[in-house]
């Protein structure tokens, strides 16, 4: 069985996570899979919506670190830059399912999500600093906008969780639910959004979006440069090193 499932339905695509045994994170093929599934999401007239979802214990442990070790990003035709300017200028609406921990860009893919609805069982993380690395997918734009600059630097500095009530009172969530419904309700949404007319709902999406999206696009590029150099460096050697031996990383040498 597929990491990533795409199934089309009642003009709703959807895309789950589909690798447990790994906790869903994210290798290059996935990111590639899910790239070419948003590109044939917008291509195909039939779908005039998008869910993202896990399962309803994990959404996403964020990137695969043994991947990201192996096969570091090159440069931005590399799969998760793909699918990450994808989600960026997806112009259908995009709604996520999100259940348990959503780490890394497992939280930063939802600020480019139109909708989102949560499990009570949520937990947001963006641990770039515990790993030695910076913010990725214009989070470091975005998460300030969103939650406020203190709020953000307790995230993206401190790389503290936050559940899903914290959440949804900063508005990254629209509706927290037990997580046995959360994906029912993201469809029944979804459904509800593709009976309404595509193209009042394209140009709705573009026409709020389009004084951001240059900005987001050209931070998303500094953040990957940075993210791309960060990967090569002790620390983030160290803090992935540490994560497969599993012990804590030692960043006082450093
Ligand atoms: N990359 C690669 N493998 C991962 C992974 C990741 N990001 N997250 C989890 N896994 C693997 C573990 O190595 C383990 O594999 P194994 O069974 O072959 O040893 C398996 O998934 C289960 O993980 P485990 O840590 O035992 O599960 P848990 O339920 O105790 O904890 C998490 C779940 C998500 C909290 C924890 O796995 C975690 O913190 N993962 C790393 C998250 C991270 O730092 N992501 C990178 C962001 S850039």
């Amino acid at each position: 069985m597929s990491d990533i499932l795409v199934h089309t339905e009642a003009g709703v695509c959807t895309i789950t996570f589909n690798r447990p045994d790994k906790k869903n994170s994210i290798t290059a093929a996935m990111y590639g899979a899910m790239a070419d599934a948003l590109v044939a999401a917008q291509e195909d007239a039939a779908v005039r919506c998008v869910v993202i979802q896990g399962s309803e214990t994990m959404f996403s442990a964020g990137n695969d670190i043994a991947d990201f070790l192996n096969n570091p990003p090159a440069g931005t035709g590399s799969p998760v830059f793909r699918f990450l300017r994808g989600i960026a200028q997806f112009p259908k609406p995009l709604i996520a399912a999100v259940c348990g921990p959503a780490v890394g860009v497992g939280t930063t893919l939802l600020f480019h999500c139109d909708l989102v609805y949560a499990g009570d069982n949520a937990a947001f993380s963006m641990p770039f600093v515990n790993l030695g690395l910076c913010p990725e997918a214009a989070s470091s734009l975005l998460v300030p906008q969103m939650l406020g600059y203190h709020r953000a630097a307790e995230a993206l500095l401190l790389g503290e969780p936050f559940m899903a009530e914290a959440a949804l009172e900063v508005g990254l969530v629209n509706r927290v639910l037990p997580p046995t419904e959360a994906a029912g309700y993201a469809q029944s949404v979804a459904r509800k959004m593709a009976a309404k007319p595509i193209s009042s709902l394209v140009e709705t999406k573009r026409l709020m979006k389009k004084n951001h999206t240059e900005q987001v696009l050209a931070v998303m590029d500094e953040e990957g440069a940075s993210f791309g150099r960060m990967l090569r460096e002790p620390a983030a050697k160290e803090a992935f090193g540490a994560f497969m031996e599993r012990r804590k990383p030692d960043f006082s040498k450093l």
